[in-house]
């Protein structure tokens, strides 16, 4: 479309007060088309199993007309009008009660039965716009929620366009709590086991330079070119520091993950030798792995705690935090609350980019009585009551992720202690390899959070 017909529909085409059904025609529509998708490859109202969306949208295959067949959506559209029947505008910028209900229903397309194919929604009200990308169960912001305006409709235009057609494949996952010894690299390597037994590619990032407890527990070695290496020297390829951990069964199956092993190098600077050495800083391992998420499932990122340089390049680079939490540890609790409503909105400030997001908590690696459980709620109860006074941030998806209106459920997913999961650290495999019950632990937190 060209240049000067946006100009003209944002212009005089698109009063203030128009409802959803004139925004659809004026703009949505023509938007759909300049995305790609002819108006063959359009469905209005198209029925997600769970509510009816304004617009779906996929490519035509031969023999397939998706306006026909109505199966196998790609891309969903949810239009909102610019003001209510009374007048009232509606106001669509991050944050509003309209944006995060919009927001909210966009979501629950995404995932709705008929929705499987899905990979991306649209919410707009052609005074503000914002796509979602959808991988499995995580629904996560792949641009802000922009202001439409003459001059930078086209940008929007082109830059969802080449999202949408050159979609990265992989969820980029760091698992953080901003502390120690509540299993982040357990986790991490737990559920790269888990996903790789799934049949997912998976890729582990051991960004905990001191440490390296990951590397270590896989009995593996950084190689000739390490991630530092990569991070100071833009002619250096990230594919030369991936390590294979493949894995052999009894029953003859194999299976493997991939590792890119701690880089103690890294480990003997401080914050000011890597801001000097490493050019753009945090910014930096985002764009070294931009090659690879067009190549794995996932890749999960295991990062130190308290570490300024590595916490933020490892949120910077990634799509969601997984925050593991010990319900009898407050302070991992008040950690978790500080990741969630300072740490994310800070490097989402910094990105412009929508990212990252953060996952609703967990308990890890402690049993929890029912007195210990109430004494957790409590905690949890005061840190969420203390946050809205102080600064009105919503806590509460965050702990209770299945807290709705009509269900005051607070239940939080829980992954058990076991005795097999902490003494895997020596048998250079993870325990989700080589235990059933560890598995099913793992395999019932990759559920909860990441696939279908
Ligand atoms: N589910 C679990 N059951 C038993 N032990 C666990 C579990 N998760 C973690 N651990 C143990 O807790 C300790 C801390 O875990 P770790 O993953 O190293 O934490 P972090 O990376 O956050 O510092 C390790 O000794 C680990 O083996
Ligand atoms: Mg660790």
């Amino acid at each position: 479309m060209l240049l000067t017909d946006w100009n003209q529909i944002l212009d005089n085409i698109l009063p203030d007060e128009s409802n959803e059904a004139l925004i659809s025609k004026r703009f949505v529509e023509g938007f759909i088309e300049a995305l790609g998708f002819n108006q063959q490859e359009q469905v209005p109202q198209f029925s997600t199993g769970n509510g009816i969306v304004d617009f779906a949208a996929r490519k035509n295959t031969d023999g397939d007309n998706f306006l026909f067949s109505k199966t196998n959506p790609y891309l969903l559209v949810e239009v909102k009008a610019r003001a209510t029947g009374s007048g009232a505008k509606i106001n669509l910028s991050e944050g509003t009660p309209q944006y995060i209900n919009t927001r909210e229903q966009i979501k629950r397309y995404l995932l709705a039965s008929k929705c499987n194919t899905s990979q991306w929604g649209i919410i707009t009200n052609s005074v503000h716009i914002q796509l979602f990308r959808r991988h499995g169960k995580v629904i996560f912001p792949a641009t802000p929620s922009i202001l439409i305006k003459k001059d930078n409709i086209n940008a929007i235009v082109s830059n969802v366009k080449n999202l949408i057609h050159n979609p990265p494949k992989a969820l980029t996952v760091c698992v953080y709590n901003n502390k120690g010894g509540v299993g982040k690299t357990t986790t991490t390597v737990n559920l790269a086991a888990t996903l790789a037994q799934q049949g997912k590619q998976v890729l582990v990032i051991d960004f905990d330079p001191q440490q390296g407890d990951l590397t270590k527990s896989l009995g593996l070695e950084v190689r000739e070119i390490s991630l530092y290496d990569c991070l100071s020297d833009r002619d250096l390829d990230i594919h030369d520091t991936i390590q294979p951990f493949p894995v052999k069964f009894k029953s003859g199956k194999s299976l493997k993950f991939d590792v890119i092993p701690a880089d103690s190098k890294l480990g003997n600077f401080t914050e000011q030798d890597l801001a000097t050495r490493i050019e753009k800083g945090s910014a930096r391992l985002k764009d070294v792995l931009k090659a690879l998420v067009y190549e794995y499932d996932y890749i999960f990122i295991d990062c130190p705690t308290n570490w300024m340089f590595f916490s933020q390049s490892s949120l910077y680079a990634c799509d969601a935090v997984l925050i593991p939490t010990k319900h009898n540890n407050l302070a991992s609790l008040d950690n978790a609350a500080k990741v969630i409503k300072e740490l994310v909105p800070k490097v989402k400030a910094a990105r412009q980019d929508g990212g990252p997001i953060a996952l609703p908590i967990f308990f890890n690696g402690e049993n929890i009585t029912p007195p210990q459980l109430k004494i957790a709620n409590q905690e949890i109860v005061a840190i969420i009551t203390k946050e809205i006074k102080a600064s009105k941030f919503n806590l509460l998806p965050y702990f209770y992720p299945k807290y709705i209106k009509d269900d005051t459920n607070t239940k939080i997913f829980s992954l058990p202690s076991y005795a097999i999961v902490a003494g895997a650290a020596f048998a250079r495999i993870p325990a989700a390899f080589k235990d059933s019950t560890a598995a099913k632990y793992y395999l019932e937190l990759a559920k909860e959070y990441f696939i279908l």
